[in-house]
């Protein structure tokens, strides 16, 4: 199966990655379902939402900072260097992910589309125009305001609730809609708008190569390739940078 997907890779001429919480795991990044998930053990609304920002401001910024300290000595796997030698290989390699690390940059890939915003950066709560990078230095004093106009400032990632950017969800279509092979890696598929994506690739007659050690809600079929497989083990391996 490893050289059939090889091969698939290899001879594709318009591939786009797709990726999830799962990609992060083995760079030390918590995903939010199943067992260890996040949601297990905190509550979405309370801790995801502009409602929970407003009410608990404290609680709330808290746990952004905690999962920013975490993410400062984070760095990308060797799963994110064979996407990088991909992208090379390829040319053009569009990666849309739901994640909001910022890994895939890290890593050095370009055209990078973040259905869910980036945890680097955080804006004025009222849209006053203020925006900044997010640092530890900013969250010295909690919950860190707006240094324009003294509201509280929010994280640029999608809280529930809110619309995904425009822009990127009808690109993340576009592509899907053209591709004719879509790599889906480490995510449960759950999550819509963006769960969407790798069903409108099959729509379009792609092929979907999943990676991914678990089930998820893409169907069994001629035209979904399931490799039961971390992230981090199996992208080497399938872009030539591992024997
Ligand atoms: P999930 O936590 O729902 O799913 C993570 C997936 O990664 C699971 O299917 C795991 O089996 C898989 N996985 C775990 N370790 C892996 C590894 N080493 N290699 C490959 N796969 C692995 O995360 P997402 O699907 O990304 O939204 O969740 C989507 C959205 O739900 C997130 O973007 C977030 C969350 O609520 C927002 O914050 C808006």
């Amino acid at each position: 199966m490893i050289n059939k997907v090889q091969r698939l890779i290899k001879k594709s001429t318009n591939v786009v990655i797709f990726t999830g919480a799962g990609m992060s795991r083995e760079s030390g990044i918590r995903t939010f379902r199943g067992e260890e998930g996040l949601w297990k053990q905190y509550k979405p609304e309370q801790l995801s939402s502009i409602t929970g920002l407003q009410a608990q401001p404290e609680l709330v910024w808290d746990w952004y900072k905690k999962r920013l300290i975490t993410g400062e000595g984070v760095i990308p796997h060797r799963g994110y260097d064979a996407l990088t030698h991909l992208q090379k290989l390829k040319g053009s390699l569009p990666v849309i992910t739901q994640n909001v690390d910022g890994l895939h940059r890290l890593s050095g890939q370009t055209d990078v589309l973040e259905l869910h915003g980036s945890m680097r950066t955080a804006s004025c709560l009222v849209k006053c125009g203020f925006s900044t990078e997010l640092t530890t230095d900013l969250l010295g004093s909690m919950p860190p305001h707006c240094p324009w106009c003294g509201n509280i400032l929010r994280p640029d990632i999608v809280l529930f609730g809110e619309p995904l950017p425009a822009e990127v969800i009808s690109r993340s279509y576009e592509l899907a809609d053209n591709c004719d092979l879509m790599l889906v890696i480490g995510t449960s598929v759950q999550v819509w708008p963006a769960a969407g994506i790798p069903f409108a690739a099959l729509d379009n007659g792609a092929t979907v190569i999943e990676i991914n050690p678990a089930g998820t809600e893409l169907p069994c079929n001629e035209n979904v390739i399931s490799v039961r497989r971390k992230a981090g083990e199996i992208l080497p391996l399938l872009v030539g940078l591992k024997e």
